[in-house]
């Protein structure tokens, strides 16, 4: 990054001149951001090549367990995808506009669609750990927004967010689920800012405002989608019941562990949504 750490569209620009010929794909369908524990998608990409985070000018090495921090060109169910193997949160201290950065990188790679995937509580009652939850909407808690500052080229100053997830795509994720036999809960997302787990009281808070799950991403990366037009799609992985709902404290490595059972079934419902692209 040279001067200021803008993240904005030239930056967006460079960092994909720096890896469109590494990654060996042309036409991608979408781009793929994998969430907490469900990294193992990227073992289902055919022909895939890798470039490390800390070879993207703009990227940072991740931090947090169970993300990689690769971006990996190569073909799911038969479709050319970017999958994005680790996210900057904004609890490691990274501004909305660096969490949200990798996503004008798609998108100055020519990518149409964003899918987005997360490890997330549960704030309805009835969810058990190890459902998937299709995000209908969300709810942008963290208190920023990776579109403050001057408007990006390309980008709206007001972008439309009252269809972010796209209806067409979420209907395809409902079909695709349904053929296979996967169960697929429909709710929002509650986006915080963390990275404390929630109190029992905010998680009661969350679900007066119309929350289903709450997690610490994903929203500014959202939001930067919609800024550029790129159409979104996404599921929550509900690892745990949010604090309060059950007796037991929660953990990271409890999140992690979830993610490794629910791995198959969400690697299966990917693969044939995106083969559907
Ligand atoms: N709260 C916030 N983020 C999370 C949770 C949670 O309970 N589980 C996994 N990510």
């Amino acid at each position: 990054m040279t001067g200021s750490e803008s993240h904005g569209t030239i930056d967006a620009r460079r960092a994909a001149d720096a890896v469109r010929d590494r990654l060996g794909v042309t036409a991608p369908v979408t781009g793929i951001i994998l969430g907490s524990g469900l990294g193992t998608l990227a073992d289902r990409v055919e022909g895939a090549r890798r470039v490390p985070y800390g070879e993207i000018p703009g990227f940072h090495a991740p931090k947090v367990e169970g993300h990689r921090g690769e971006m990996i060109g190569g073909r799911l169910g038969g479709r050319e995808v970017i999958l994005l193997a680790g996210r900057f949160h904004m609890y490691e201290g990274y501004t909305a506009r660096v969490a949200a950065f990798p996503v004008r990188v798609l998108h100055a790679l020519g990518v149409p669609r964003l899918f987005v995937s997360n490890a997330a509580g549960g704030v309805r009652r009835s969810f058990a750990a190890g459902e998937l939850m299709l995000i209908v909407d969300h709810l942008n808690l963290t208190g920023q927004n990776p579109l403050t500052g001057p408007v990006e080229s390309g980008e709206t100053r007001f972008p439309d967010m009252s269809a972010a997830y796209h209806p067409r795509l979420r209907e395809l994720l409902v079909a695709s689920a349904q053929a296979l036999g996967i169960p697929l809960a429909r709710g929002v997302y509650a986006g915080l800012l963390g990275p404390n787990f929630e109190t029992p009281s905010e998680v009661r808070m969350l679900e007066r405002m119309g929350a289903d799950a709450v997690g610490m991403s994903t929203v500014a990366e959202v939001i930067v989608a919609a800024a550029c037009g790129m159409e979104v799609a996404g599921i929550s992985l509900i690892t745990n019941p949010g604090a309060g709902i059950s007796a037991t404290p929660l953990n990271h490595v409890e999140v992690m562990e979830e993610g490794a059972r629910a791995a198959d079934a969400f690697g299966r419902l990917v693969e044939r949504y995106v083969s559907q692209l």
